[in-house]
């Protein structure tokens, strides 16, 4: 059965002349089918640069939205329309207009998991992984607002020593993630090197042995000397690190790690998502415009992280 959807999605996928573009997160089957999987900086490097004049991107509403910004001329379709991120819904473009009021002069820069009315509202967009140089970039003295994750900011400002004014946003899945969880976990995988993403809480932050972004993981995994892992972040990158290291060993921090809107999307969704065309996802020119702005001045810092 699966063998039979995988066989149609690639047949359609070159009638259409599609693109298929997934998440660290998705589910592993998601993955695989894949032209290109990455965190939210790689996926939207991807966008831009491809050729295909559809793009299906199995992940979340914001990350299509980015690729429909950075390439207006091209279908980009969300297999499930409903997949949306909690965080990005926790700051919207009239209370980002309010802060703005109150602040003039403070230059806005906004994580990426944000919609498109608040990028349009931002001067500099940022993923995990260039969050730091992005905000290092910045003129010293200028004051800075940063939204949508409280975490990621608290982090920037720790390592940049640059004060910023936070929005309280955060991932409901990385919260979950305890100091206990990482304690426990390290008990059980003695000498195993602790990877956190910087969405995580302070307490979880403050165990980590790198903190890193998906695709920061994938490259440091990859690279690193060490042989076992503990992975803090959504369970669903532990597929890709296992494929592309076989001879190390990656535990998930926890089961419940999971980020609901990302497993929305499966095989037969991608299926269905080429054979109707949908959900096709659009942007008003004058917020795209507005939006490109924020996302190319951040496609001009390299990743480090
Ligand atoms: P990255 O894959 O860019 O690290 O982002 C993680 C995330 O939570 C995306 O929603
Ligand atoms: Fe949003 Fe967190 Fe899910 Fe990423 S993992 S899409 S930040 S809720």
């Amino acid at each position: 059965m699966t063998q039979a959807i995988i066989k149609k999605i690639r047949h359609l996928k070159k009638q259409r002349n599609a693109v298929i573009l997934a998440h660290n997160y998705q589910i592993g089957e998601v993955q695989d089918i894949a032209d290109f999987t990455g965190d939210s900086l790689g996926l939207s490097i991807q966008a831009s640069t491809t050729g295909a004049e559809t793009i299906v991107f199995c992940g979340v509403q914001f990350m299509a939205e980015t690729a429909k910004i950075l390439s207006p001329q091209k279908t980009v379709l969300l297999p499930e329309k409903t997949a949306g991120c909690p965080m990005a819904d926790m700051i919207d473009a009239g209370s980002l207009g309010e802060l703005k009021k109150r602040r003039p002069d403070a230059l806005v820069v906004c994580y990426v998991n944000t919609t498109a009315q608040v990028k349009a509202l931002s001067d500099y967009c940022c993923t995990s992984s260039n969050a730091l140089q992005i905000v290092e970039s910045l003129p010293a003295g200028r004051e800075i607002i940063f939204v949508p994750d409280r975490n990621l900011g608290e982090y920037i400002v720790e390592r940049t020593g640059r004060q910023m004014i936070l929005w309280p946003g955060y991932c409901l899945t990385h919260a979950r993630i305890t100091q206990a969880d990482v304690a426990d976990a390290k008990k059980k995988h003695s000498g195993a090197i602790v990877i956190a993403h910087p969405e995580c809480r302070k307490e979880v932050r403050d165990c980590a042995d790198e903190l890193l972004s998906t695709g920061g993981m994938l490259r440091f995994a990859a690279q690193s000397s060490h042989r076992s892992f503990i992975v803090v972040t959504e369970i669903g990158i532990i597929h890709t690190l296992k494929k592309q290291n076989p001879q190390k060993q990656f535990f998930p921090i926890a089961d419940s790690a999971i980020c609901g809107n990302m497993k929305k999307i499966n095989l037969e969704k991608v299926l269905w998502s080429l054979e109707d065309m949908q959900y096709e996802i659009l942007v008003a020119e004058d917020v795209r415009k507005r939006a490109r702005a924020a996302l190319d001045r951040m496609l001009e810092v390299l990743p480090t992280g």
